[in-house]
């Protein structure tokens, strides 16, 4: 059954892995662990809403020494352990107004990264991060937008990854989630004092299909990525949503990943980064 409080990926082992890679893919895509124009040595307060594994900061914190790496998820992880001093990660429910206060200090930076398939009230959480943050502060959401796209142009209508993005995006909006939220991030980041919204655009690639080595490279890891996940990405939200059946879940898994390996079609999904400043 679709709800307004089901997480919709899974957050095992496996999980974990593949977050883990993903955020490899993601470094390699954005060159580096971030897009706004940070001057990092005044950055001294840094929070990662839903940090996952920890990854990415766990990365800050041993990139920049001297700042104070805070990160959070409403599931703790066994890597968690292995963070550096200067990076502190809590279970906390970042819709919850309490966890916030409990966070201290405003921050130079806020970050957070694939957190669309989660956050049901996104002013809410603007309005949260606006009032966490420094006068100068950064506020950067890497995230996807559904449905997935494809460079194939009439021929699109054939491919399973198409097929599936366009039920994948009229399922989240039944879990309550706006496949589309990362669009409205520069006019929601206004709204609560947030200026210079920038936007920048990449892809999370299907397959090696791409023209250059460099982005073949980082297709070659998005297929390794679903590869690793798709079975999460889908279950939840096809048998929740659109009523499918194991079985139905399995061809459509199998005819996904069988169709990416192709490189038939050039499919990807938009992977947008998002950062604005306190006034
Ligand atoms: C797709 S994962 C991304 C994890 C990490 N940001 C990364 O890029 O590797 C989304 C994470 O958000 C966490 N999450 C979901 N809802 C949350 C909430 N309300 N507050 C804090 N974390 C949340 C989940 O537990 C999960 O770890």
């Amino acid at each position: 059954m679709a709800d307004n409080t089901t997480y919709i990926l899974p957050r095992d082992a496996p999980e974990e892995e593949r977050l883990n890679f993903q955020h490899a893919l993601l470094t390699k895509t954005f060159g580096g662990l971030y897009r706004a124009p940070l001057d990092p040595s005044h950055v001294r307060r840094v929070l990662d809403i839903g940090c996952g594994t920890g990854n990415w900061a766990i990365d800050y914190a041993k990139q920049n020494p001297n700042a104070q790496v805070i990160g959070f998820d409403v599931t703790g992880s066994p890597e968690w352990n292995t963070a550096p001093p200067n990076c502190t990660l809590i279970e906390a429910n970042g819709e919850d107004d309490s966890a916030w206060v409990s966070f201290g200090d405003k921050f130079d930076y806020i970050h957070a990264r694939l957190i669309v398939v989660s956050i049901r009230n996104w002013p809410s959480l603007f309005e949260k991060i606006s009032n966490h943050l420094t006068s100068g502060g950064w506020c950067e959401i890497q995230d996807l937008q559904f449905p997935t796209h494809c460079l194939n142009g009439s021929t699109s209508a054939e491919s399973k990854v198409v097929a599936w993005g366009h039920l994948m995006s009229s399922g989240m909006r039944k879990f309550g989630l706006d496949p589309n939220a990362i669009n409205h991030f520069p006019q929601q980041m206004q709204h609560v004092g947030l200026v210079n919204a920038k936007t920048d655009e990449f892809k999370m690639m299907s397959g090696p299909w791409a023209d250059t080595e460099h982005d073949r490279e980082l297709g070659q890891m998005g297929n390794k990525n679903f590869h690793m996940g798709f079975r999460g990405f889908t279950t939840t939200v096809m048998k929740g949503a659109h009523g499918f059946s194991d079985e139905q879940v399995e061809d459509q898994v199998r005819g996904v990943l069988e169709e990416i390996d192709t490189l038939k079609f050039r499919t990807y999904v938009p992977l947008k980064v998002v950062y604005a400043q306190k006034s």
